[in-house]
């Protein structure tokens, strides 16, 4: 796969040569580039944003900036379908299935605005050129600029890119994964620790008495922290047991 990012921070990114996303580069599973917007300004100040139309406090980022470098970054539509990722407070809820779908794509490039935002016509140019665009929100609150999403958009495609997990059975069991529950408690060696017992269930060595040990904690925890989780589990996904914890 093949990702952009666009911002004015560019050394933001900088953590993406870490871990596994900065080996799944190395070893060319993700080709990730990075871009500094500044490239495309052209007055002295290598300006890019400018006030508001309407009036309002901060700055907004300018289209026409916007629109060089993403019709250099994105390219010719023959270089393949490619997703445009703005991340911004008021866009749509960026979760696991989002990371999933987007895991499925070629390119993505991510445009990181900062200030106020970048103007609405950028959006809707390349969305009226054809190319998907998604506005995200990686959650209820608001950062500085785009940049750490596109850490989280970045890590969060990218561990699900075949090859890049040691052990795709790691993907199988977790937080929002195909249960819609969050993931049981874990526990490693030593067994006693502080005066704190590993659950013994989990000592037992019997599949069947884990695997429900397992299954009855993911249900409280997600009763407990994310009952909306709960909630929007198909009824019949429960079973009789399940509705008892
Ligand atoms: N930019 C600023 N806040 C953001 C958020 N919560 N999600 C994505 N991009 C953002």
């Amino acid at each position: 796969m093949r990702v952009d990012v666009v911002s004015i921070f560019p050394d933001y990114l900088a953590p993406l040569e870490l871990s596994l996303v900065g080996k799944a580069r190395r070893t060319g599973l993700l080709d990730l580039r990075v871009h500094d917007l500044r490239d495309w300004a052209t007055d002295r100040h290598r300006t890019v944003d400018d006030t508001p139309f309407g009036g309002g406090a901060g700055m907004v980022m300018r289209p026409d900036v916007w629109g060089r470098a993403l019709d250099d970054v994105l390219g010719d539509a023959d270089d393949g379908p490619v997703r445009l990722v703005i991340p911004t407070p008021s866009g749509e809820v960026f979760t696991q299935r989002t990371a999933e779908a987007w895991a499925q794509d070629e390119r993505l490039v991510i445009a990181c605005g900062r200030y106020e935002g970048i103007d609405a016509r950028v959006a809707e140019r390349y969305r009226e050129r054809g190319v998907a665009v998604s506005e995200v929100s990686i959650g209820d609150y608001v950062l500085n600029g785009g940049e750490v999403a596109a850490l989280v958009v970045v890590e969060a495609v990218g561990r699900l890119l075949p090859g890049v997990v040691g052990n795709p059975e790691s993907l199988v069991e977790e937080s929002h994964g195909a249960a819609g529950l969050l993931e049981y408690p874990v526990y490693t060696k030593p067994p006693a620790w502080e005066g704190l017992e590993v659950p013994e269930a989990l000592l037992s060595g019997h599949h069947a008495r884990i695997a429900r040990w397992r299954r009855d904690r993911a249900l409280e925890r997600t009763a407990a922290r994310r009952p909306d989780l709960l909630d929007a589990l198909a009824a019949d996904t429960l079973d009789a047991h399940d509705r008892e914890v």
